[in-house]
């Protein structure tokens, strides 16, 4: 029993096969995790997810110091669950239809019986008044099943991608039973202030519910219980980076990926998971015809890690051939023996490597045309300690509403991108300075940590800037305040 629970659709650890055989974990590094392990091991916390693979359900462990406990998803749940209802429906419905998001009835059982085991999981792993953190739109009907099975619980839930405006969420034929598994928690946590109002008017179109302010109420047995919705933009382990970012070994990687690439001129980056809500095409239709018109000086290189994600999923796939199209035909046109415009990297990197990419890249291009926050704008932000490089970032991101100092852009509109990446490259070291310090300062003050104890002071109640946390009273950048 826990007196603090997280219900996260994935461990924070990766199982690896052992030489013998056998099987052991490696911690996922994220911000999540490093917000939440000091959390956890002053509550005595345990975290609840999924594994990453169908194997045998690994049931309660011990790894790195972490209580964890693995549900296990079968071939079938893995199909209509994970591939099916999340990343083929919710997730392109979420993030504005970008592609067509698909409705099956059985895709929605599997979704159902999947929270259920979440929630079954999490009732019986928490201490009599615990406080229950679900996160993300994998397992949005996990906070009204617990509470059905634990009344005594706080309950807290946060939604890590957008929340869509109602026209588009009243596609879904679920849209009912999607509100009120959320309206089982006492507090749903949002990345932007449009999340929060957005889901408000889905409880009020889709229930019917009144609401008032960030507040909706529910009649239950007993009386009324009141939800709250505000947001809570999340961040990174800024700290954490940036000292990764100054070790030796990682600055000289970055020489030595500069030198790889024979004599550059700028050198641009892009680090995506390989999805199309972030707008690489867009990205690269822009930066073709800049190397077309010889816009960014001689011989620029444009790194584009795309890290592979979802493969099974057709309009991934679909997705990942036309970026491979694109690339083969800029660099097929304007390469040279010895010189690529584009190096494509479909891969995934450790966190040095990563770092190292960050020092490397003098302008970074964060395109997309849906984003919840974009923790890759925050983590260049965070690893650039000379206070050079230029971000370009997508206002269709949460991260705008934080980034003054970016190059704001609208990616669908190709001359306004490509004018932008044009300025980000030609900006003079006073002004990047300037833009670059002001980012800074907005990441290091309002990083993961802080994020994680403004979230968990609000659901306990405590009144705003009582504890460490205190982003209650200096939402995002747009001047916001908590809540709503
Ligand atoms: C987004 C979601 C996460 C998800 C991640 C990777 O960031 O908000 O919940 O875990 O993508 O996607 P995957 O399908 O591999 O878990």
């Amino acid at each position: 029993m826990h007196d603090f629970v997280v219900v996260g659709s994935r461990l924070p650890v990766d199982r690896v096969e052992d030489a013998d055989g056998g099987t052991s974990w490696r911690t996922s590094p994220g911000g999540l995790v490093t917000a939440l392990e000091p959390v956890m091991r002053e509550a005595g916390g345990v975290w609840i997810g999924w594994s990453g693979d169908t194997g045998p359900a690994p049931g309660p462990f011990r790894a790195n110091d972490l209580d964890l406990v693995g549900v296990g998803l079968t071939p079938d749940q893995f199909r209509d669950y994970y591939e099916g209802f999340c990343n083929a429906t919710l997730w392109p419905l979420y993030h504005d239809v970008i592609a067509p998001p698909q409705f099956h009835r059985r895709w929605w059982d599997a979704y159902v019986t999947v929270n259920r085991r979440f929630a079954r999981a999490a009732a019986e792993q928490a201490a009599p008044g615990a406080t229950v953190w679900v996160h993300d739109y994998q397992l949005q009907l996990v906070p009204q099943m617990v509470r059905e099975q634990r009344s005594d619980v706080r309950i807290g839930f946060f939604n890590h991608i957008p929340f869509p405006g109602y026209e588009i969420f009243a596609q879904l034929p679920w849209r009912r039973p999607v509100v009120e598994g959320l309206l089982g928690a006492d507090l749903a946590g949002f990345q932007r202030r449009a999340d929060a109002t957005n889901f408000l008017r889905a409880c009020r179109r889709a229930v019917g519910l009144a609401t008032r302010g960030p507040a909706v109420r529910v009649a239950e047995p007993g009386g009324t219980r009141k939800i709250q919705a505000a947001a809570f933009p999340i961040s990174i382990d800024a700290k954490g980076l940036a000292e990764t970012a100054r070790s030796d070994d990682v600055r000289k990687r970055a020489v030595e990926v500069r030198e790889a690439l024979g004599e550059p001129g700028l050198v641009l980056l892009g680090v995506d998971r390989l999805d199309y809500t972030k707008g690489i095409l867009h990205r690269l239709r822009a930066y073709g015809e800049l190397v077309a018109d010889e816009r960014l000086g001689r011989r620029p290189v444009l790194i584009q890690v795309a890290s592979p994600s979802r493969e099974r999923v057709e309009a991934y796939q679909t997705l990942r051939d036309e970026v491979e199209v694109m690339v083969g035909r800029i660099n097929g046109a304007y390469g040279e023996v010895g010189y690529a415009p584009v190096h494509y990297l479909h891969q995934s990197f450790p966190r040095e490597e990563m770092a190292a990419l960050y020092l490397a890249g003098e302008v970074m291009l964060v395109t997309p045309l849906r984003d919840g926050m974009n923790l890759v704008a925050k983590e260049y932000v965070a690893c650039r300690n000379d206070e050079t490089g230029a971000l370009v970032l997508s206002e269709f991101t949460g991260a705008a509403d934080e980034l003054a100092g970016a190059f704001l852009v609208n990616p669908h509109d190709i001359g306004g991108l490509k004018d932008a990446i044009v300025r980000a490259a030609n900006t003079g070291p006073a002004e990047a300075r300037r833009r670059m310090r002001a980012m800074r300062k907005r990441v290091f003050e309002h990083d993961v940590a802080r994020w994680a104890s403004s979230f968990l002071d609000a659901l306990s109640g405590k009144p705003a800037g009582s504890a460490a946390g205190g982003l209650l009273t200096s939402d995002a950048g747009s001047g916001d305040a908590w809540p709503l």
